[in-house]
């Protein structure tokens, strides 16, 4: 039976870990999440954000526009913010409405408040195998969690399902920092299951159950991105976790995996840009 990756355990250290070091700064660092629309999933993970930024000590400031808001108007206030010595963090919820241009937001915020890891110039630097000045949450809440349990990954195959700007891609280019061969899957890959049966890592963000236990290779390690609902409305995973855990050595369970991670990796990203601006 497969060692199961705890996400909330190690959360709840590093996230103590981060209040003591907050506790002891004299000016704390605000975080501002802008949400447009009603996404109901957006609007849970944003107020997730904001509770645990509170709770740490991080000033948090929600900012709700409605979803006919005009991409002038959110790019001033994003330009307001830059501008704003106060703001240390910037963080645009995602997706946005079709009529605002992602593009021209990313574009916008400067890099240097770029909790996600999502500018231009992050992205590059990131792609480019320098530093980026802050990593894209999720990626490294799942290389957090790889570390916590010594999973090593030089020269193992490891397998992105997914494309994403958010997951897919910002997770390869780090597992290709790792040493990691990296094999990136997505809708239009013909040869999946023969793929993921030669991994030693697979990490799923796709957000629909398409990895069962017998498609796997032994003893891989299976990092679970998805999240959704199922018909019966339970919080489900790309990946049967049963029948995975049978064949693999580690698995990160939905919930209760790369969820607190994500969280956790924003946070330390808000502290990190809160301490690079104090220089
Ligand atoms: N939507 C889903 N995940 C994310 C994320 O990590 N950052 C932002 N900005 N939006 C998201």
């Amino acid at each position: 039976m497969a060692i199961v990756l705890d996400g909330k355990k190690l959360r709840d250290r590093l996230l103590e870990g981060l209040k003591t070091k907050l506790d002891g700064f004299d000016k704390k660092p605000t975080l501002v999440v802008i949400l447009v629309g009603e996404n109901p999933a957006s609007k849970i993970y944003v107020n997730n954000k904001k509770k645990t930024a509170e709770k740490l000590g991080i000033n948090s400031v929600v900012i709700n526009y409605p979803e006919n808001v005009t991409e002038k108007e959110l790019l001033n206030k994003i330009e307001e913010l830059n501008n704003d010595k106060e703001v240390t963090a910037i963080l645009v919820q995602l997706p946005l409405p079709k009529h605002i241009s992602k593009e021209n937001v990313m574009n916008t915020i400067i890099p240097q408040k770029d909790v996600d890891g999502f500018t231009p110039y992050n992205v590059g630097k990131l792609f480019s195998g320098e530093e980026p000045i802050v990593y894209p949450c999720t990626p490294k809440g799942v290389l957090l969690l790889l570390d916590e349990y010594k999973i090593d990954l030089d020269g193992k195959h490891a397998v992105v399902v997914g494309r994403s700007n958010i997951v897919g891609r910002p997770m390869s280019q780090m597992l290709l920092n790792r040493n990691a061969t990296v094999t990136i899957c997505h809708s239009h890959t013909k040869n999946l299951a023969q793929i993921i049966k030669t991994a030693d890592v697979v990490v799923s963000a796709v957000g629909k159950n398409i990895i069962e236990g017998e498609m796997l290779k032994s003893d891989c390690v299976i990092v679970d991105v998805g999240i959704f609902k199922d018909e019966d409305g339970k919080t489900r995973g790309d990946v049967d976790f049963e029948s995975a855990s049978k064949t693999a050595s580690y698995i990160s369970p939905v919930p209760g995996g790369v969820g607190p991670m994500t969280i956790t990796s924003l946070m330390l990203n808000t502290v990190e840009l809160f301490e690079k601006s104090s220089v």
